[in-house]
């Protein structure tokens, strides 16, 4: 892998804000507005003010009928390659911002992560039937590398001027009933996330490749164990810094090597280890546009990529220090794809302010980590359910009813008396 050359930008603003979490929604937003720049479109945007509502959903779905909204909220503290990121998450779950802007704190009070990208290559999948001599068919294809390159670039002109493109082809043959060989078209897709170029590419070169192997293509898709478009993340954590309720820091980053090697030795942890990962993950994925269905196919079929399934995250102990690594397929763009029809994505982009797919790449698979370790760490202590059902509790009093200026009182006191039922919040609501 090559570290990714990023373009620091002097005025970019620190993604420490104290307090944010304490602030009402308008102080929120104030505070958006003065550090970002934010018009008042931009805020009515954020709001939900219904600009990105039902109409242009009708555009984007058939049979469309309305809008299911999630939270958005901000992953702070990042620092990511000594640059600072505020990041966009939109996700249901209460405790997942908080948890991964906690870490991210943690991390950058001992440097932050160091992040690195390969090249944005996706695979493009052609699968071809009913040769006689796949040895022969194989040698065939690899002899027209250059004629099916060049078909597939023909259609994607504008991708060529940006530098990328079909780049090159590898010819696999597959231990499988019926006999089949497949061809790998590597397409650097730079800014894009690619989809659609990657398939159109592969339904254009099938033609060819049917000529010269002298078989008969079937499936023409894109791969989403998008293992030439890696994104991984770094880092070292003064163990001191770990420590909460009572439990030395050197005790939790103990616990959290021993639940990171319980991930290690069984596959139904890893499943849990992996989709605490892809909590984070798929919150920006989803609060950039990026397709995190893609996203989580491909993070799954890496973690089995020795056949077992296994953790994403490795974590270590040397010198006094926690070490955490993240490795993962990160098929995202930062160009192209819902962020160009929906508005309020473009508002998330100004805050995230990455400037290459690449960038974005690396900040996921940073959140990815952090998100992990904010779940290892509670689950290696007081557990999880503690922080988790208080941050629920405010959902609960939504649910039963209370209304919106008594709820996070009404929570509060919920999360005092340990009980999180729909019957207590209405209780509380109803006699104090
Ligand atoms: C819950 O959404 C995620 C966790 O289960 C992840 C984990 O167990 O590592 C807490």
């Amino acid at each position: 892998m090559t570290a990714e050359a990023v373009h620091h930008r002097a005025d970019r603003p620190s993604s420490r804000i104290p307090g944010f979490y304490r602030l009402d929604l308008n102080a929120r937003h104030h505070e958006l507005r003065e550090r970002f720049d934010l018009t008042d479109l931009e805020i009515e945007l954020l709001r939900g003010a219904g600009v990105d509502g039902v109409g242009i959903a009708d555009k984007m779905v058939e049979n469309c009928v309305g809008v299911l909204r999630l939270p958005i909220g901000l992953g702070l503290n990042f620092q990511v390659n000594k640059r600072d990121y505020v990041v966009p998450m939109a996700v249901e779950e209460p405790s997942v911002i908080a948890a991964a802007s906690n870490m991210a704190r943690v991390v950058r009070a001992s440097g932050g992560f160091d992040a690195r990208t390969s090249e944005s290559l996706m695979i493009a999948q052609v699968q071809v039937l009913a040769v006689q001599d796949r040895c022969w068919s194989r040698a065939a294809i690899e002899k027209a590398a250059d004629r099916i390159l060049e078909t597939a670039n023909q259609r994607h002109p504008n991708m060529i001027a940006r530098g990328g493109g079909a780049k090159s082809i590898e010819v696999r043959l597959l231990d499988s009933e019926p006999q089949m060989l497949v061809v790998h078209l590597l397409v650097d897709c730079q800014d894009a996330m690619g989809a659609n170029i990657v398939n159109d590419m592969a339904e254009g070169v099938a033609p060819l490749i049917e000529e010269v192997s002298k078989g008969r293509v079937c499936l023409r898709i894109l791969s989403n164990l998008a293992d030439r478009r890696m994104a991984s993340a770094h880092c070292a954590i003064s163990e001191e810094l770990l420590s909460r309720e009572g439990r030395e820091g050197s005790a939790v980053a103990q616990g959290v090597v021993e639940a990171y090697r319980f991930a290690a030795a069984d596959p139904y942890r890893a499943a849990t280890h992996n989709k605490g990962v892809m909590n984070g993950i798929d919150a920006v994925g989803i609060a950039t546009g990026n397709d995190w269905r893609g996203l989580e196919a491909g993070a799954h079929a890496y973690a089995a990529r020795n056949g077992r399934y296994e953790p994403l995250t490795r974590w270590w102990r040397v010198g006094g220090k926690l070490h955490g690594e993240i490795e993962l397929p990160m098929a995202v763009g930062t160009v192209g794809g819902s962020t160009r029809v929906q508005p309020t994505l473009r508002v998330l982009q100004k805050l995230l302010c990455v400037e290459t797919s690449q960038e974005l790449a690396m900040v996921m698979a940073a959140v990815g980590l952090a998100q992990n370790l904010g779940a290892l760490c509670a689950l290696a202590s007081e557990g999880i359910q503690r922080g988790h059902m208080n941050l629920h509790a405010r959902s609960v009093a939504l649910a039963a009813g209370v209304s919106e200026d008594r709820i996070d009182d009404v929570a509060a006191k919920l999360a005092r008396i340990g009980q999180f039922s729909a019957s207590a919040a209405r209780r509380i609501a109803e006699t104090e």
